[in-house]
């Protein structure tokens, strides 16, 4: 395949800069893709195509994925790779291995960055929002991190508007790092959220967006067209489908291949094109299991979107809440 041209984007006000498809690990690398011979094969595909960003967390594959992707990013100068990794879901039964608090957030990097064998995270995410911990403690642990060297930047992740606004004001108040780039679920499928409470506040604070799911979890291929294939992530885990799925969906989903036909390209390659030139967005972070997807979705950087198709795609997928599955 001749592989099209990376693009490269600031996080929002910000010097490093990401490739604008990325690869993350949820469910896959250390989890549904054991092999890792396909984990390598994966990796160095991507990374021979441009992409720079790796993202994970602590909990996916509970620390397996952040073990096999960091054994082969390895293979790769440090500089070149913008690796990120988060915080919050409980990691264990015990009552403080989870949450954002300073003594889980310090100990939790400590372990990501063992686990992956770096000295320092690119991007340390707080994977949700924390009631229980008050945000001073958690910023002044991801401010005390960066002047430790062992995160860069910080961020969040689906944070609505009202909780980021809070954490910029205190971080500017105290003189801390703010976060510098969130992390929200976007697609066709689920717009609401981000487009109308979120992105108008990374706007005015200078935050970037690196969005995850851009195909609903491979929803949007129409792989789910007529039922779920076992090998497919909706035919392993019934979490996962039922989060997903709706046969609503489905319908929109088959109806998006005329659009996708009228391109002469897959229903990924249009959704992932759709997303990465949406505005606001740094990096569309993708998953794959197999080498064709990744060559699927890296296409996507060769579709250009005209003003029609975006019209009939806003009527296909409007951005309304009770469209989502949230
Ligand atoms: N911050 C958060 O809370 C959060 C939550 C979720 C994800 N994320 C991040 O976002 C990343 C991407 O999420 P995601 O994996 O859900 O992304 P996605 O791109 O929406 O779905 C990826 C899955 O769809 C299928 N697929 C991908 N490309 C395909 C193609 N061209 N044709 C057919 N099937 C294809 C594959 O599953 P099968 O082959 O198994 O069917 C693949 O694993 C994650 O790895 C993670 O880094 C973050």
């Amino acid at each position: 395949m001749q592989t099209p041209e990376m693009e490269y984007r600031p996080l929002g006000r910000c010097g490093m800069q990401v490739s604008v498809l990325s690869l993350g690990g949820w469910i896959t690398f250390g989890g549904t893709v054991a092999d890792a011979q396909m984990v390598r094969r994966l990796l160095h595909k991507a990374f021979d195509a441009g992409v720079n960003f790796f993202d994970m967390a602590d909990a996916y594959a509970e620390g397996n994925a952040e073990r096999v992707m960091g054994q082969v990013l390895r293979d790769f100068p440090r500089h070149r790779l913008v690796l990120s990794s988060k915080v919050f879901f409980p990691m264990s039964d015990d009552v403080n291995d989870r949450g954002l608090s300073r003594k889980h957030v310090m100990e939790s990097a400590e372990k990501s960055l063992g686990r992956m064998g770096t000295d320092y995270l690119d991007i340390y995410f707080c994977h949700r929002f924390d009631e229980n911990t008050p945000i001073e403690e958690t910023a002044r642990a991801m401010d005390d991190l960066i002047h430790q060297g062992k995160i860069l930047y910080w961020g969040t992740s689906e944070w609505t508007g009202t909780q980021l606004v809070e954490m910029h004001d205190l971080c500017r108040e105290n003189n801390l790092y703010r976060p510098q780039v969130e992390q929200p679920q976007y697609n066709l499928l689920a717009r609401a959220k981000f487009e109308q409470d979120v992105r108008p506040v990374l706007d005015a604070q200078g935050m970037g967006a690196v969005i995850w799911s851009p195909l609903a979890a491979g929803m949007l291929t129409g792989k789910y067209d007529e039922g779920f294939p076992p090998d497919s992530r909706f035919g392993r885990i019934k979490w996962i489908r039922e989060w997903m799925y709706s046969e609503q969906r489905r319908d929109r989903v088959r109806a998006f291949k005329a659009h996708a036909d009228a391109f002469g390209c897959t229903r990924a390659r249009l959704a992932i094109a759709w997303a990465a030139r949406q505005p606001g967005v740094s990096s569309v972070i993708t998953g794959v299991t197999r080498p064709e997807q990744l060559e699927d979705n890296l296409r996507a950087l060769t579709v250009e979107l005209d003003d029609d198709v975006r019209r009939k795609l806003d009527d296909l997928f409007p951005a309304k809440a009770e469209n989502e599955n949230e």
